[in-house]
C-alpha cells in the first residue's frame, strides 16, 4: 500500500463513516504513523507503508471511523500552542478554554502580587492542559491540579513530566479545594463539567460514546453544584485580592454570573470566546 493508496482507502472509510473533513484526518492519520509531516505526503505519495506501519494505519482508520476521536487514536491533542498527551478517560483540551489562560496570563501581568512565590489552583486538572499553559507562560508561579479521577492524574503526570514542571506543579488526588489549605492560594481556575442532561444527545458520537461523562455532565437538578462547590471553597482558600476564573457554557454563564456574589465574589465578569460566546466568567475575592 503506497501512500497515496492509503489516503484514497482512509478517506473512503471516513467519508462512509459521516465526516466531515475525511480528507485531513486521513492525511493526519498517514502521516502520524509515517512520522512524518504533512508537506512529505504530497512530496512522496508513491512511498510504501511498511507491514507494521499499514497494520497500525488501518487499526487507526477504523477506529476513528467508529468515531474515536482522533486525539485518543494519535494520543496528542494541541492546546495553546502546546502539544499534550490524553487518552481515554481523561477530557481532550478545547481551543475555548485558551481563554482562561489568556485571562489568568493578563491578570497574572497586571497584578502587582504581594511578596513570595504566587501560587495557582487547577480544580478539576484533567491532562494538566491549563495549569501546564499557565505556567510555561508565568516562570515565577507555582500550581496545584487536583481531579478526583486517578486516570486523569495519571495522564496529568505524563504531561508534568513532558514539559519538566516536577517541581512547580503538584498534582494531588481530591475533591475539589477540600484540601487546600484556607488562604495561601492566588488564583482559582476550573473547567468543571457544565454539559447539562437535556443538551447530551445533541452532542457529536465522539463526546457522548469516549469521553468521560463525570468529566463533563452536570446535575440536572443543581447545575450549578460544581461551582457552587469550588467558589466556596475559593473563597476560603483565596487570598484577598484572589483570582477566582470558571471557564462554562453559554447557557450558565449569566446564571453563574448572577450567583457568584451570594458565594462571596462580588462584581463577576464575563469573558467571551473566539465566537462570541460567554465563555469564561471571572471574579476576585474581596
Ligand atoms: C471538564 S473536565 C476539565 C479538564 C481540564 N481542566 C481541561 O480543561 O481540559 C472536568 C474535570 O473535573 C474533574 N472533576 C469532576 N468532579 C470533580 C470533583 N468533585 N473534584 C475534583 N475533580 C473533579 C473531572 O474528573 C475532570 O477531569
Amino acid at each position: 500500500m503506497t501512500v497515496r493508496e492509503a489516503l484514497a482507502w482512509a478517506r473512503a472509510q471516513l467519508e462512509q463513516a459521516g465526516l466531515s473533513d475525511a480528507q485531513r484526518e486521513a492525511e493526519i492519520l498517514v502521516a502520524m504513523c509515517l512520522s512524518w509531516d504533512r508537506a512529505q505526503l504530497i512530496a512522496c505519495p508513491d512511498a510504501p507503508l511498511a507491514v507494521p506501519q499499514r497494520r497500525r494505519y488501518e487499526c487507526w482508520v477504523r477506529r476513528r471511523a467508529r468515531r474515536e476521536p482522533l486525539p485518543y487514536i494519535t494520543r496528542r491533542a494541541w492546546f495553546y500552542g502546546l502539544e499534550f498527551t490524553v487518552g481515554r478517560g481523561v477530557l481532550i483540551p478545547r481551543p475555548e478554554t485558551e481563554v482562561l489562560v489568556e485571562l489568568f496570563l493578563r491578570w497574572a501581568g497586571g497584578t502587582g502580587r504581594s511578596a513570595g512565590i504566587p501560587m495557582l489552583v487547577d480544580a478539576g486538572v484533567g491532562s494538566g492542559a491549563i495549569a501546564i499553559a499557565c505556567l510555561q507562560n508565568a516562570p515565577h508561579w507555582l500550581g496545584v491540579g487536583i481531579d478526583r479521577s486517578r486516570r486523569a492524574l495519571h495522564i496529568a503526570q505524563i504531561n508534568r513530566r513532558k514539559f519538566g514542571l516536577q517541581t512547580r506543579l503538584l498534582l494531588t488526588q481530591g475533591d475539589w479545594l477540600n484540601m487546600v489549605r484556607p488562604g495561601t492560594v492566588d488564583a482559582v481556575l476550573s473547567n468543571p463539567p457544565y454539559v447539562l442532561p437535556d443538551e447530551w444527545d445533541a452532542l457529536e458520537p465522539e463526546i457522548t460514546r469516549y469521553e468521560p461523562r463525570a468529566a463533563l455532565l452536570v446535575p440536572a437538578d443543581d447545575p450549578l453544584q460544581p461551582y457552587r462547590r469550588i467558589a466556596q471553597g475559593a473563597r476560603r482558600a483565596l487570598k484577598p485580592s484572589g483570582l477566582l476564573a470558571f471557564e462554562t457554557s453559554p447557557r450558565l454563564a449569566p446564571l453563574l454570573a448572577e450567583y457568584l456574589p451570594r458565594w462571596g465574589f462580588p462584581h463577576p465578569q464575563i469573558q467571551r470566546d473566539y465566537s462570541g460566546a460567554e465563555r469564561v466568567v471571572y471574579a476576585t475575592k474581596p
